[in-house]
């Protein structure tokens, strides 16, 4: 895959690598002439599949340390926040430090908040390692905790130095975590164009049936220029970027209520339907998405957990989140593949009717 420079309005030039991890990564990091003291935060499960190897690349760097993090959302918190503070000041760490965070989202955007507060903020990198955070999670700069029950709560904008992307670490990703990304893919797959969409449901539906199916490296590089192309320009969030959040007001309500028993892709699978339905009964000008996102959730295993709706803690949810505005939810619907209206207000009627619609899709 051909690697990506992107530049910032901030000026901020960021390298997205594509190599191997294994082979590379300490060459590249001599490239850039790098002179902090490394600090690896790590996926349990990632360390447990390349342990050996990891090893192997971390005793270069002398006088680093680790961090080894059992990835799940109640450990994406202050308290993890705080026992990884805990662990660079025991360590001697001070401003010269470099953090590397090698995992999917959830390592991703704790080890980031940490970097950004650590010391006023030190420099990190990312080394995605699941599918979502390849094509989503490790760009744009977006850190974060959930607190109290909010996903994502607290946090901030702080970017990476790099990104070093080694698809080869989705060889040892569990299935249903390979489907949990395709969340984020369809999203980009509507906010593109029908083409790129119907692309990558062939793909989904070969890994389906076939484990050993491989992404073609186009699909994952066309999500991931688009993000680029998105973020650069409106880096917090003030304008285009809002339609990154797609699916998203709906898929972090169904992770809550879920406590978190259903991943967060495939919970914005379940957004993404309805987010179209919702544009489909507030009649909005557009296609008829919501049959052809129907389709593929009905494939997808969500687990024999899903609870029974309750619409007042669904809403309560959906009030809390973050891209509200005076007290009114806001929500992004797409019209059309690559068309979107944003900051949309519907009728409490009409969001009940798109939530029960979507619960009545889930496998029983
Ligand atoms: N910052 C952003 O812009 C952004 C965007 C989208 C999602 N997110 C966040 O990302 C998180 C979800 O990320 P995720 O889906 O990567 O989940 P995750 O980090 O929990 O990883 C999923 C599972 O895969 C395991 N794993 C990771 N890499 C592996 C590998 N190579 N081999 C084997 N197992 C591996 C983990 O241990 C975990 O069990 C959510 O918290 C979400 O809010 C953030």
């Amino acid at each position: 895959m051909k690697n990506i420079k992107y530049s910032l309005k901030s000026e901020k030039q960021i390298d997205i690598v594509f190599s191997s991890f294994f082979e590379n990564f300490f060459d590249y990091t001599k490239s850039r002439k790098i002179t902090e003291r490394f600090y690896f935060i790590i996926d349990k499960n990632v360390f447990k599949f390349y342990q050996n190897e990891l090893l192997d690349v971390i005793q270069k760097f002398p006088n680093s340390s680790k961090y080894i993090l059992k990835s799940k959302e109640s450990n994406k918190t202050i308290d993890s926040a705080q026992d990884i503070l805990q662990d660079l000041i025991k360590n001697s760490y001070g401003r010269d430090t470099f953090l590397v965070a090698i995992g999917g989202g959830i390592v991703g955007d704790l080890s980031g908040f940490v970097a950004s507060i650590y010391a006023r903020g030190i420099k990190f990198a990312h080394v995605p390692t699941t599918l979502l955070a390849i094509v989503d999670s490790s760009i744009g700069g977006k850190t974060g905790i959930n607190f109290g029950e909010t996903k994502n709560l607290v946090g901030t904008f702080y970017h990476p130095e790099f990104i070093f992307t080694d698809t080869y670490f989705l060889n040892s990703l569990a299935k249903e975590e390979i489907i949990s990304g395709f969340g984020e893919l369809f999203k980009y797959g509507i906010l593109n164009e029908k083409s790129y969409f119907n692309k990558i449901k062939t793909i989904f539906n070969k890994i389906l049936i076939d484990n050993s199916v491989e992404i073609p490296q186009k699909i994952i590089q066309k999500a991931v220029e688009m993000k680029i192309n998105i973020v650069k320009n409106d880096e917090k969030e003030s304008g285009m970027r809002q339609i990154l959040n797609l699916g998203h007001t709906f898929a972090h309500a169904y992770e809550i209520i879920t406590n978190h028993k259903i991943t967060h892709g495939k919970a914005v699978l379940l957004g993404l339907f309805s987010a179209s339905r919702l544009s489909e009964i507030e009649n909005l000008p557009g296609i008829n998405l919501s049959s052809q996102i129907a389709k593929i959730i009905q494939k997808v295993d969500f687990g024999a957990d899903f609870p029974k709706i309750e619409m007042d803690e669904i809403f309560t949810i959906l009030l809390r989140d973050k891209k509200n505005r005076g007290g009114k939810i806001k929500f992004v619907l797409p019209i059309n593949f690559g068309e979107l209206v944003v900051g949309f207000e519907s009728e409490q009627a009409n969001v009940e009717l798109a939530i029960i619609e979507t619960f009545n899709l889930v496998k029983k």
